[in-house]
């Protein structure tokens, strides 16, 4: 058996991605390790939807090297979203074998073949039909408790910061029916929960299938199967979502809202295609449905021409609806991007990191309040094993998708338990086990 060994950056679809990758190479032989010393090929599937994202893995790339050059025939090959960007740039540093966007992982067995020759491949056609539909993925988190599912690829917003349909290409909707069989596979092997991914979630369109219909489908799977999905675009989310998430017991209260902005003229500017009004009105809606609802975020600060005022715009924005976590970005050009052609990147790098530090510490802020109005509670969690700490604790998520931690000697990973929050910090609710 030759050796695979991958490194992930990136999104939770790029994980998912690098699933599909072990899969389609395990019928060629190839087992996975964990141990990049023993690697016959080494891939890093990569992000590159900030600066900083990708200087990463140049870093990675040198270190790689020694591997290349202390045991020759070893093959280093980079894939995903800097690979489409990039393309045979990455081979002219002599450091890479193998190119391979990501729609383009089946022809890996003939590129790796290729490269095993002298002759170094590369493959970055975008498709329009792609979805790996077929492909079962080989799982690369141990616990066995939660799966992730691509339904889609791709993306058609072109909001004007974001590299992703440039690098991801169109969008396109997997066939529902392979969709519900790996959930079904997925309960078959033990996983209690899965999460159902795209940049979009709300645009999927299979032949009469909506993501609605989608997630009752998948939620008819089984009862003991948690439902979450990500990510939702405020512009997108319907009412019918709304509506069966709270009707199905097993469709976690939880959905990922991306801001961006508080401000209008900002919102426009990203072509976002909402306003601050609507996205607080979308917030309402679900809170009218489910006021248990766990709602985080992202937000971008410093982005073109953003003034001090268009910013506090995002802050009030966050104080208003008090959201339960957030990831907060300061903006990157993206080259050949909307913004990048047309708007200057004039915010200076000093004012961004220090707007950011103040958005952080606001969501700080929040995070805790948000964790104070669960006290008391007592919450449904998922156990996914035990907490970091050890010391004979459990963790898990409640339906909110909130960290919990509790003492507990009775249960085990994909168990179901009852808990109730004593105390908590920002990021983690600290419980104690309800006995049932
Ligand atoms: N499809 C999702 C976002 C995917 S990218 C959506 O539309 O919300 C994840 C996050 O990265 C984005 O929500 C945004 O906050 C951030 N991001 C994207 N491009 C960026 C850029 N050029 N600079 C800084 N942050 C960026
Ligand atoms: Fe990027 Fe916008 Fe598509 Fe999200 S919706 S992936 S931010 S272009
Ligand atoms: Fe990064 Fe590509 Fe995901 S740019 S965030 S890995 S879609």
């Amino acid at each position: 058996m030759k050796k695979l060994y991958i490194e992930t950056y990136g999104c939770q679809m790029n994980v998912n991605d690098t699933e599909v990758v072990f899969s389609i190479l395990a019928r060629e032989g190839f087992e996975r390790t964990e141990d990049i010393a023993e690697a016959d090929v080494i891939f890093a599937n990569t992000c590159s939807i900030r600066d900083n994202a990708e200087q990463r893995i140049w870093g990675r790339l040198d270190y790689f090297s020694t591997f290349r050059k202390s045991r020759p025939g070893v093959l280093v090959g980079i894939l995903g979203c800097m690979a489409e960007r990039l393309k045979d740039k990455l081979l002219d540093t002599g450091k890479v074998d193998i190119v391979a966007g990501p729609d383009a992982y089946r022809n890996l067995p003939a590129l790796i073949a290729e490269a095993s020759s002298g002759h170094p491949g590369i493959n970055v056609i975008l498709s329009r039909e792609e979805t790996y539909g077929d492909i079962s993925p080989v799982r690369i988190d141990k616990g066995g408790v939660s799966a992730f599912i691509s339904i889609m690829r791709g993306c058609n917003n072109v909001c004007s910061y974001c590299v992703v349909p440039y690098t991801r290409g169109a969008e396109r909707s997997r066939d529902w029916r392979t969709i519900v069989r790996e959930a079904c596979e997925c309960v078959e092997k033990g996983y209690r929960e899965v999460t159902l991914l795209g940049q979009n979630v709300d645009s999927y369109l299979f032949e009469d299938v909506n993501f609605a219909k989608l997630l009752a489908l998948v939620a008819d799977v089984s009862p003991q199967l948690r439902v979450r999905f990500s990510t939702s675009h405020p512009k997108d989310i319907s009412d019918e979502v709304i509506a069966t998430m709270a009707s199905r017991p097993n469709i976690c209260h939880q959905i990922h809202l991306p801001v961006q902005s508080g401000n209008d003229r900002i919102l426009e500017k990203m072509r976002r295609r909402y306003t601050r009004e609507w996205y607080l009105g979308r917030v309402a809606k679900i809170r009218e449905a489910m006021p248990d609802c766990g709602i985080s975020t992202d937000a971008i600060v410093g982005f073109c021409s953003e003034t001090e005022e268009e910013f506090r715009d995002t802050l009030s924005l966050f104080r208003e609806v008090g959201f339960d976590s957030a990831f907060m970005f300061n903006y990157s050009e993206r080259p050949g991007t909307l913004a990048a052609r047309n708007y200057p990147d004039d915010v200076p790098p000093e004012v961004k990191t220090r707007r950011l530090n103040e958005l952080i510490e606001l969501q700080n802020n929040l995070s805790l309040e948000s964790n104070r109005r669960d006290l008391d509670k007592v919450f449904e969690v998922l156990v996914e094993g035990p907490s970091k700490k050890g010391d004979g604790q459990l963790c898990g998520r409640n339906g909110a998708g909130k960290m919990c931690v509790w003492t507990d000697s009775e249960h085990k990973a994909c168990d179901y338990v009852q808990v109730r929050v004593l105390d908590c910090s920002s990021a983690t609710l600290l419980c104690e086990l309800v006995k049932q």
